[in-house]
């Protein structure tokens, strides 16, 4: 993955300090970013960004920097600072869901998901969205499902047992089951091409808003971070569990849109795997594991509750802008290679 063009001071200062050997440098000042109104430094989409490398470093690295950095203590000190940012962002927009006793874990679980009311960008892309509108969504897309499943298995090695179990047999499906074509990721790969789009890692980073990019923060931030395991696998019901219908429409806004099956194939798979998935998270997975965690199912669903708004946060973003007849995408000069 290339470095995108800057956002702001943070990354101006993060990309700059990237490029050379790893050294000790004094991080930038502490959030919060983007919060005081009329206030051009430090925004939000700065600061997602800088975050979304920061991270970036755990997975495939970033070409040009120096593997090292990934455990810089200069580094991790900045990322701290981003994630407290953070963790206060998602605070203050995600209402923390009362903690259920463990038993009515999936339940509560399922009910979250119900009540969730946002606008329905599946719906919009099955009968709506024109081509170009499809793209747009497949690049925003994009910036997780080329890593798609990867921030969820740093879950595993903090889990024993049946959760531990139920998480892996999720895993296994979404890494292809030994087969690297039906990688979902490589599934996706092959969406982008059918619709003329760059498959690379990360091609599209420099594209895509903050909206977008806190969808995989936040599971890099609850991956990343044993003490928000409770929440990661609260991330990983909701995520499959508000997957499979979803799926279908998308296949079906495809094929209105002419794409082939082969396009079609990575909603496709999920229609199915995600309505099987969605029941091993709810009940083997956060079930069982919240029997055993008790104090942590308010976590549970806490992470679940941040997945859900973040998609509608995402979902408001692109029909608001699409609704003006604007571009989902970043308006910049690059924005003529999707269009
Ligand atoms: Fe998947
Ligand atoms: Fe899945």
């Amino acid at each position: 993955m290339q470095l995108p063009a800057p956002r702001g001071p943070l990354t101006e200062r993060l990309f700059a300090e990237l490029a050379r050997p790893p050294h000790a440098f004094g991080p930038p000042p502490a959030g919060p970013y983007g919060d005081r109104r009329g206030d051009p430094c430090f925004g939000e989409e700065d600061a997602q960004l800088a975050l979304f490398v920061c991270y970036e470093l755990h997975y495939q690295g970033v070409d040009g920097v120096d593997d090292r950095w990934e455990w810089n203590p200069s580094l991790l000190t900045l990322r701290e600072r981003l994630e407290t940012w953070f963790e206060g962002w998602l605070a203050r927009r995600v209402p923390r869901p009362p903690a259920p006793p463990s038993r009515e874990v999936p339940r509560a679980l399922a009910a979250l998901v119900a009540a969730d009311d946002g606008p329905s960008l599946s719906a919009y892309l099955r009968s709506r969205a024109n081509t170009a509108q499809f793209r747009e969504f497949v690049v925003h897309r994009s910036i997780y499902q080329l890593k798609e499943a990867d921030p969820h298995t740093w879950g595993i090695p903090r889990l024993l047992g049946r959760p531990k179990a139920a998480l892996v047999e999720i895993q296994s499906d979404e890494y292809g089951g030994g087969r690297p074509e039906r990688m979902h990721a490589e599934l996706f790969r092959a969406t982008m091409r059918g619709l003329g789009l760059d498959d690379s890692y990360g091609a599209y980073l420099g594209l895509v808003p903050g909206a977008t990019l806190a969808i995989t923060n936040v599971m890099s931030l609850f991956g990343l971070h044993r003490r928000r395991r409770g929440a990661l696998l609260g991330h990983l019901a909701a995520f499959e569990m508000t997957s499979s219908l979803p799926n279908r429409r998308y296949s079906q806004g495809l094929r209105r849109l002419g794409g082939d099956a082969g396009a079609r194939r990575y909603f496709d798979e999920h229609v199915q795997a995600d309505a099987v998935h969605e029941q091993i998270a709810a009940h083997d997975m956060c079930g069982a594991f919240a029997a055993e965690h008790p104090g942590l199912t308010g976590d549970i669903l806490y992470g679940a509750a941040c997945a859900l708004t973040l998609d509608r946060l995402f979902a408001e973003h692109l029909l608001g802008r699409w609704r003006e007849g604007r571009t989902s995408l970043r308006e910049t000069d690059a924005e003529v290679t999707v269009r």
